[in-house]
């Protein structure tokens, strides 16, 4: 199978913040922000895919500053790293106030997308190709992540088999 670049799958999403994306303070609702983050990955995977994605994790999710009706809001989302039928893809948020042209850096989050053929079993996706030392050093971080997040699985099954037997 034929690698595809980083760039080529790269994502960016913007739109101004609606009352209707307020929560009953006047600020914007983390909910509202964490799917447009799901969004802006999730494009990013198919573009690579060229196949139907589902999301399976969401790492550690962080807000840095609130985000107000109004503000202009940018994400940017590109691929980390494939495995086999999964991809991670990094995605930057960023507000803009358009009237004083302060930018605020608002949250970074990584998520796993799995590739699913016409059945809805995971497929193969392409290689990754890297053009920039960046995107090789996103890389090796992402593979990092990854080991993690197989051991955080395993222990996880784990614990719910130990709870499963407990229980029974
Ligand atoms: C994600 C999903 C397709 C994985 O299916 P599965 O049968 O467990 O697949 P496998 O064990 O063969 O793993 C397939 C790949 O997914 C990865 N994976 C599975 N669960 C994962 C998780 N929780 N986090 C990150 N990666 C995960 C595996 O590491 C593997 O990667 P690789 O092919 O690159 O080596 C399945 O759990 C699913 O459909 N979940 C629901 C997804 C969904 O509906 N999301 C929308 C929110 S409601």
């Amino acid at each position: 199978m034929e690698g595809r670049k980083v760039g080529d799958s790269s994502t960016i999403l913007s739109q101004v913040m609606q009352p209707q994306d307020a929560n009953i303070a006047g600020n914007v609702h983390g909910g509202v922000i964490m799917k447009l983050i799901d969004n802006a990955a999730g494009v990013a995977c198919v573009k690579h895919a060229k196949t139907n994605v589902v999301t399976a994790s969401i790492d550690r999710l962080s807000f840095h500053h609130p985000v107000f009706v109004g503000d202009l809001m940018t994400l940017r989302a590109s691929l980390n790293m494939v495995g086999k039928s999964s991809m991670e893809v990094g995605v930057r948020v960023e507000t803009e106030n358009v009237l004083t042209g302060i930018t605020k850096h608002i949250a970074s989050a990584y998520l796993t997308f799995v590739a699913l053929d016409a059945h809805g079993k995971p497929t193969t996706v392409p290689p990754l190709v890297f053009s920039t030392n960046e995107e090789k050093r996103r890389n090796e971080e992402a593979n990092d992540r990854r080991r993690i997040r197989v051991l955080e699985r395993i222990k996880e099954e784990e614990h719910q088999k130990i709870q499963t037997a407990t229980n029974s």
